[in-house]
């Protein structure tokens, strides 16, 4: 099923202003909170997650809300290779995206002597080798683009405080996201020149799915919105000025 939602005001997609962004793991938590923030700016969405239920439930929460959008979304699995590359063409063939947040991320909790056997891979198939395939499926018709000296792009990468320090339990998902922060930072250097922008972003404990249970009461964690507010704040920069890297945690610091 392919939910769309576009008023005569978007043809072609993103000429009234509107910018298109692609949010990857946009269904719940920070992901869905980052949608929700361009949604109401006004900017056309085209997302995914694994599941259908909870994406085009998202979906119908924003269209509600931002009927003046347009808002293209299916399911695909991003820890496969040829499911990045269709996202990214499925992307590609309604428009060239203005920003692109890699998102989609998963936490399994371990350590490098015990975590199961597979643990590495699959940690780093969903939290890296995502990123690195959808953004280059997209990545060749933004450089066009920008080098036509039409806007600039943008890339997120979502990291995390398990990208910059090592602690204990981190095993294979701090390891897969320093090997994102790694990408992120070469990304970086590569895009220079060509108009590009490139923000590592690197949350704390933030209250998601992936909190399962998590009593907030006390407010010790932080909320996606609070990631999503500062990756909003960092897209809307001069083009000359570049946000590179995000480090939020909690006021009390990480648990
Ligand atoms: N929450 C934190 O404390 C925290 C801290 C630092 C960094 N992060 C990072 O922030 C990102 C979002 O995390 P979150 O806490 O918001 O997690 P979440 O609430 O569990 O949401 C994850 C989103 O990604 C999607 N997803 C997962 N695997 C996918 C795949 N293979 N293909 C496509 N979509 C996939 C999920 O939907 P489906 O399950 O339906 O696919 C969901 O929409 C992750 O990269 C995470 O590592 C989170």
């Amino acid at each position: 099923m392919l939910v769309n939602q576009q008023t005569s005001e978007h043809s072609p997609l993103g000429e009234d202003g509107g910018k298109n962004v692609i949010i990857t793991g946009a269904s719940k938590g920070i992901g869905k909170a980052i949608a929700e923030i361009f949604a109401a700016n006004g900017h056309n969405l085209f997302l995914c997650s694994r599941g259908e239920v909870a994406l085009y439930k998202t979906v119908e929460e924003l269209i509600t809300r931002f009927p003046a959008i347009t808002i293209k979304a299916r399911p695909f699995d991003v820890s496969k290779k040829e499911e990045c590359i269709a996202f990214g063409n499925w992307c590609l063939s309604f428009a060239v995206p203005d920003i692109l947040v890699n998102n989609a991320g998963l936490f399994e909790p371990g350590s490098v002597y015990n975590e199961p056997d597979g643990t590495l891979e699959s940690q780093l198939s969903t939290n890296l080798l995502s990123a690195y395939h959808v953004t280059r499926t997209v990545l060749p018709k933004m450089m066009e683009r920008t080098s036509a000296g039409k806007n600039s792009g943008h890339i997120f990468n979502m990291c995390s405080i398990a990208s910059l320090h090592a602690y204990a339990n981190g095993g294979a998902y701090s390891i897969s996201k320093f090997a994102l922060y790694g990408f992120s930072k070469n990304l970086r250097e590569e895009m220079k020149p060509h108009g590009i922008k490139v923000t590592s972003v690197h949350p704390g404990a933030v209250l998601s799915d992936s909190w399962g249970n998590y009593d907030n009461s006390t407010k010790r964690i932080m909320e996606a919105g609070d990631i999503a507010r500062m990756i909003y704040a960092a897209s809307q920069l001069s083009t000359q000025a570049c946000v590179e890297d995000i480090v939020i945690r909690p006021q009390l610091g990480d648990l």
